[in-house]
């Protein structure tokens, strides 16, 4: 197993060669260490733990040409290029199938122990300081505003409303960001992520100040 998850990640290193800073290796890789730390307290079984989140953006919808639900498809093609078990590659794809965030409004899919571990490490990686940069970043590589106070947030009630959105970056943190806290789903998932929220309630205190500074003309 060891070596066949060690070559799993080798190809997944490959498959992110040229994906930019939002969705690099470099995400993968610290999802990876995060889940493996509340694996290491909260329990689940490893090797699918591993294995769920170097996979989990494995075909992202903002990578592969608009295909929203994809990662079981390819996830099934490399697990069983790998020749891993059955049983196995089947608990993957599920776990690869529900791992994303469909939209405020959306209720986040009910599974297996490893999914939740696996979803609130990625979660955690988009909140924080490295989320905030994550953010930035996203935006930027597409042109986005940082900010327009003119147009709202909204809490998107389908997967496809959520996906087809190109609003500023701030809403993001309305939209997605700042909502995450309070769907960990680990213990250790709900105390690594107060802190990190903090840092981002803190970012936008300051963001939305030096914004308004023409209040301070009056
Ligand atoms: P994850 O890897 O956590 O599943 P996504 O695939 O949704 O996250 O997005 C990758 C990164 O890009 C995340 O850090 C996310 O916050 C950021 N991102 C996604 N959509 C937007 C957006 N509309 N504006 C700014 N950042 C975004
Ligand atoms: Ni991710």
């Amino acid at each position: 197993m060891e070596d066949k998850l060690a070559q799993l990640q080798l190809l997944v290193e490959k498959h992110f060669e040229h994906e930019g800073a939002d969705h690099d290796f470099q995400h993968i890789l610290r999802v990876l260490n995060t889940a493996l730390y509340i694996q290491k307290l909260e329990g689940g079984n490893r090797d699918l733990v591993i294995a769920g989140a170097l996979l989990h953006d494995i075909s992202d919808h903002k990578l592969n040409g608009g295909k929203l639900n994809n990662n079981g498809v390819v996830a099934q093609e490399i697990l069983a290029q790998l020749k891993f078990e059955d049983d196995f590659i089947q608990n993957v794809i599920e776990l690869v199938d529900k791992v994303s965030f469909k939209g405020a409004a959306v209720e986040d899919e009910q599974g297996s122990l490893e999914l939740a571990i696996v979803r609130d490490a990625d979660r955690m990686d988009a909140i924080g300081a490295i989320g905030i940069a994550r953010a930035f970043h996203f935006g930027g590589a597409r042109n986005r505003a940082l900010y327009d106070p003119l147009i709202l947030p909204k809490q998107h009630e389908t997967f496809e409303q959520y996906a087809k959105d190109k609003s500023h970056t701030i809403n993001h943190f309305y939209e997605k960001l700042l909502l995450l806290k309070d769907r960990m789903q680990t213990k250790t998932g709900r105390e690594l992520a107060a802190k990190r929220h903090r840092v981002m309630e803190d970012y936008l205190t300051h963001f939305l100040e030096e914004w308004n500074i023409n209040e301070l003309l009056n």
